[in-house]
């Protein structure tokens, strides 16, 4: 352990906390329920599984009757006899500020096909077998949210492992590993051969798939049919530069998607710019001008927003300038973020057939966190 996370001085104030300085000058204040909460014994906190041992309710209403220190722990005696000790490694995380910002995803944002030469684009073995090459394809849905596995065998089964690689098959009302083509098993756009603007999947559940994973396993006797990508939050940093009144609409605006087939009907309503609430960074974007469900406004001036913000933003994710369009081929797997990065297809001709899953974000970011690449 640094100096820096060492204990300099501790104090008990006169409303229950007990205030820490450390070695890097920052002083942090914790409250006697707090830190009875977190008490670390065996007692309390299961080591191994790294869950409480009791209920909330459970806490007792005590106070610290003594405590001890040095640089490394401080020893708390409590009114009911209790003894807790905590290390300076484990309370110095918790000053607020480094806290909240240990948690936050720093996004490189990108614009058009300047993209191409920044992504992972990683064989399938050192993908599947090395720590590198694992690291290096979450690292770029971290920082891009783009990366291509190349090399991969161009079917299902081949692309499934990669899936799991990426966090595991999502279930949805599409299936887990999908096939598509013209053939229309499903009402939505995507299984025909018009071209698809931009967008979001999934807008119209309560929680959109966390990544996209889309394999061309086939493209015969036939031209077009080029992938398009567009970085979400690009876009709208850049309407919130432009259109400032038009971004904060589109973060409050709670618009309503649907999607509707025999035996199913989705709805969720939602923000199509989600910031977090509390350091105002994007969260996801949720745009897909198919899936708007028909809404009723509060206001004339409400239903104007809404047309307005959403084609000041559709017109950045439709400019060419911003797009990276480019002709995915068998063998290359594109995961992407469906958070962050819209996707659509210019029109084509011929025999098509993609394959693909979704992946849910918890299951991605779960193995981007057992790397270590995020907290
Ligand atoms: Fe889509
Ligand atoms: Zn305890």
């Amino acid at each position: 352990m640094g100096d820096e996370n060492s204990i300099q001085t501790v104090t008990l104030s006169t409303d229950s906390a007990l205030i820490v300085a450390f070695g890097n000058g920052k002083s942090i204040r914790f409250e006697d329920c707090w830190l009875r909460d977190h008490c670390r014994c065996s007692s309390c906190y299961h080591a191994s599984t790294f869950q409480r041992a009791h209920h909330i309710l459970a806490i007792p209403d005590v106070t610290i009757s003594s405590y001890e220190f040095d640089k490394k722990k401080i020893d708390i005696k409590w009114s009911d006899d209790h003894k807790s000790t905590y290390t300076a490694e484990f309370l110095s995380q918790f000053d607020f500020n480094t806290w909240k910002e240990s948690r936050k995803l720093k996004p490189i944002l990108w614009k058009g096909a300047s993209i191409e030469s920044k992504i992972a684009t990683i064989p399938v073995n050192d993908f599947l077998t090395t720590k590198d090459g694992t690291t290096c394809v979450f690292q770029s849905l971290l920082d891009y949210g783009v990366a291509l596995i190349t090399g991969v065998e161009a079917t299902s089964e081949a692309t499934e492992e990669v899936c799991k690689a990426l966090g595991g098959v999502q279930h949805t009302i599409f299936g887990g590993m999908w096939e598509f083509t013209t053939r229309a098993d499903h009402a939505d756009t995507a299984y025909t051969n018009l071209p698809l603007a931009v967008h979001n999947d999934n807008t119209y559940f309560t929680e959109a798939a966390g990544l996209q994973i889309l394999h061309c396993l086939k493209h015969a006797q036939g031209t077009g049919g080029e992938t398009l990508l567009v970085d979400g939050f690009f876009g709208a940093q850049e309407l919130k530069r432009e259109h400032p009144e038009d971004f904060e609409f589109l973060t409050k605006f709670n618009l309503e998607a649907e999607y509707i087939e025999e035996g199913h009907h989705h709805t969720y309503s939602a923000p199509v710019i989600k910031l977090d609430s509390e350091t105002q960074e994007l969260v996801q974007i949720r745009f897909n001008v198919y899936d708007r469900a028909a809404m009723a406004f509060k206001s004339s001036e409400e239903c104007r927003s809404y047309y307005r913000s959403l084609r000041n933003l559709a017109k950045y994710y439709e400019d060419k300038g911003n797009q990276w369009q480019f002709k995915l081929k068998p063998g290359t797997v594109m995961a992407m973020d469906n958070f962050r990065v819209l996707h659509g297809r210019t029109e084509f001709s011929g025999h098509r057939v993609l394959c693909g899953s979704y992946v849910s974000r918890s299951d991605w970011l779960d193995k981007a966190r057992s790397l270590g690449l995020i907290q």
